[in-house]
């Protein structure tokens, strides 16, 4: 087959589907024009209006307002936006204010946090830097007092507070309080919640850490880059924070950002500042709550009880099975979701115990509470009856004629 035959296929199956994995979303038709345009002929090595190539009067102009729509979005005073993805800015933000060996503090993958969090032996992250991780509690939430304690005897130089599979509000006030106590760095990873900071349905980070990172792809439903923000904080505990940023980023990490992306990033950065998104990060949010309620009726078990944001991690096992079973089950349903460890999960990382699903792509497709009711009863369907081809394949009708009613943006 052709790649353009399967582009047309994988465009068929998004269709098709319920998108469900909260880090994925459908993008804004204008981002995937920036993004397949002649910005990405140019090469660009540098920052704006400091380039080691010629050409570059329009690239300039684009990044110049893809950083302003982000310092204004966010309340901050500098935004880095050519990272190319959420790791390399994580990446950028240690190798800029640590030297390797330091001790980082990030939570552990299995409790919600993300493999660049310090996850040990196999990333960068844990390798070369020294990671000492916190742990979500049985019930799922992290406890801050127990935080505070592990902080003041490890003493880390950065903690992270971001996540990647945690259902509930981050505290930043508590995590500011804890990370000033030992005079650490505190640097959120906000690429989940960055749509719903903007959306202003979660808290923002910004008042109380130094330095922020964020993918553009989740949430923030831009295309897939990432940004790094300093706050005003961040200037005051080191004025040359920003600098150290630019340099680790460019020529530290990466050559020439993908300005294609980066007009993709302007785009999406000033959607979110309209009042339309304020409504969009309500509908997310709304969405997932009463998925959550309704998930709970029909017998599921979830982490931490529900959720604030717009992911809910599901323990499979009242069903009797694990949650590749149903990750399995539900993806031949059309419901895509992935397997997920649960908080102390007993099962192994590849087989785990849960499945973690979210309602950001579904609410750009315009569903609401009365779908996400329909969507727990399939869910519950499949979870049920997961080795029955026939109640699977009813299921996968019903998923087809609920995606026919809500379009895909083309
Ligand atoms: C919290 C968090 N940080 C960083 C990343 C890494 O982003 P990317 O996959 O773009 O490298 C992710 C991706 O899922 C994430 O959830």
């Amino acid at each position: 087959m052709t790649i353009p035959q399967l582009i047309a296929l994988e465009k068929k199956r998004q269709r098709e589907t319920l998108m469900m994995i909260p880090s994925e979303n459908y993008t804004y038709s204008e981002v995937r024009r920036a993004i397949g345009s002649v910005l990405m002929h140019k090469y660009s090595e540098g920052y704006a209006h400091r380039r080691y190539y010629q050409g570059n009067e329009i690239i300039d102009k684009i990044e110049d307002l893809a950083v302003e729509n982000a310092k204004k979005l966010f309340r901050v005073p500098y935004a880095n936006v050519q990272p190319y993805s959420g790791s390399p800015a994580n990446a950028a933000v240690y190798f800029a204010l640590l030297n390797s060996g330091d001790k980082i503090m990030g939570l552990k993958l299995s409790g919600g946090g993300h493999l660049t969090h310090g996850h040990p032996n196999i990333t960068f992250s844990g390798k070369y830097f020294q990671s000492v991780q916190y742990d979500v509690e049985p019930d799922g939430r992290i406890d801050y007092d127990k935080l505070e304690r592990l902080v003041k005897i490890e003493n880390p130089k950065l903690i992270v507070a971001g996540t990647t599979a945690y259902p509930r509000i981050l505290d930043w006030k508590k995590f500011a309080k804890i990370a000033d106590s030992v005079g650490a760095i505190l640097m959120a990873d906000i690429a989940h919640i960055a749509g719903l900071v903007a959306g202003g349905v979660h808290p923002s980070p910004v008042p109380y850490v130094h330095v922020a990172t964020t993918t553009t792809h989740k949430t923030l439903r831009g295309p897939r880059g990432a940004m790094i923000l300093v706050t005003k904080k961040g200037l005051k505990l080191d004025e040359k924070m920003g600098e150290k940023i630019d340099k680790a980023v460019f020529p530290g990490l990466q050559g020439g950002p993908h300005n294609n992306t980066t007009a993709g990033i302007a785009i999406a950065l000033e959607k979110a500042s309209q009042k339309s998104f304020v409504q969009y990060g309500k509908a997310i949010v709304s969405n997932a709550k009463v998925l959550a309620e309704e998930l709970i009726k029909r017998g599921f078990k979830l982490a931490t009880g529900g959720t604030d944001n717009h992911l809910m991690v599901a323990d499979a096992r009242p069903f009797g099975i694990d949650g590749k079973t149903l990750a399995i089950a539900l993806e031949k349903a059309g419901i895509i979701v992935n397997a997920n460890t649960i908080p102390h999960d007993p099962n192994p990382p590849y087989r785990p115990s849960g499945i973690r699903l979210g309602t950001p792509a579904v609410t750009t497709r315009g569903m609401k509470e009365r779908e996400m009711k329909q969507i727990a009863v399939l869910i519950s369907t499949v979870a049920e009856k997961v080795g029955d081809p026939k109640i699977i394949s009813q299921v996968n009708k019903k998923v087809k004629d609920l995606c026919k009613k809500f379009p895909v943006e083309e």
